[in-house]
């Protein structure tokens, strides 16, 4: 497989495809964040194939990982792995010093990649989801 590369999205035609790979957003919801200037949306490609995506929320020098997906026929492959390092690498390189983002303590294959890539435990809000589980907290410098 060629190697994937990371695009910020900004044009319809892309969020529609993310949308349609996706179930965390609706089209019109995706839309609106990508217009705030503070919220960037990133998506991964092989070529013209869609791989995963992530949606980051910047304050400062410090950003929020709002969402990040690999879309599922691609996972377990190693596709989280590069997307989360070019996305390191893109908001290092716009000056994010900090990285910080909430994750389900039942979500296993995340807390296994974020762990991976060195993001520690800083809290944990207790029954935060919907079906009573925990939001683990974490962070990174970059
Ligand atoms: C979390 C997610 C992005 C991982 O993507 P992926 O392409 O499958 O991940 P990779 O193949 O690169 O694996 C990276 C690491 O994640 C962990 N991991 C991935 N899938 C896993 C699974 N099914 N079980 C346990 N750990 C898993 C492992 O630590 C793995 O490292 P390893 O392969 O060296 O053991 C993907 O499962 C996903 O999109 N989930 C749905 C959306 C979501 O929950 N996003 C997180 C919101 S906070």
């Amino acid at each position: 497989m060629p190697i994937p590369h990371l695009v910020e999205v900004k044009d319809r035609k892309l969020l529609e495809e993310i949308v349609y790979f996706s179930d965390r957003y609706g089209l019109e919801e995706l839309e609106r964040l990508s217009k705030r200037d503070f919220v960037n949306i990133y998506l991964l490609l092989c070529e013209e194939t869609p791989l995963g995506y992530a949606v980051v929320w910047r304050s400062g020098d410090e950003a929020e990982l709002h969402y990040l997906e690999v879309f599922e026929d691609f996972r377990q492959r190693g596709i989280g792995k590069e997307l989360l390092k070019q996305l390191l690498g893109e908001l290092k390189k716009r000056g994010v010093k900090k990285l910080l983002l909430e994750v389900s303590e039942k979500n296993i294959p995340a807390r296994g990649l974020y762990e991976k890539f060195g993001f520690r435990q800083v809290g944990i809000r207790k029954n935060y989801y919907p079906d009573g589980s925990d939001a683990i907290l974490m962070e990174r410098e970059l």
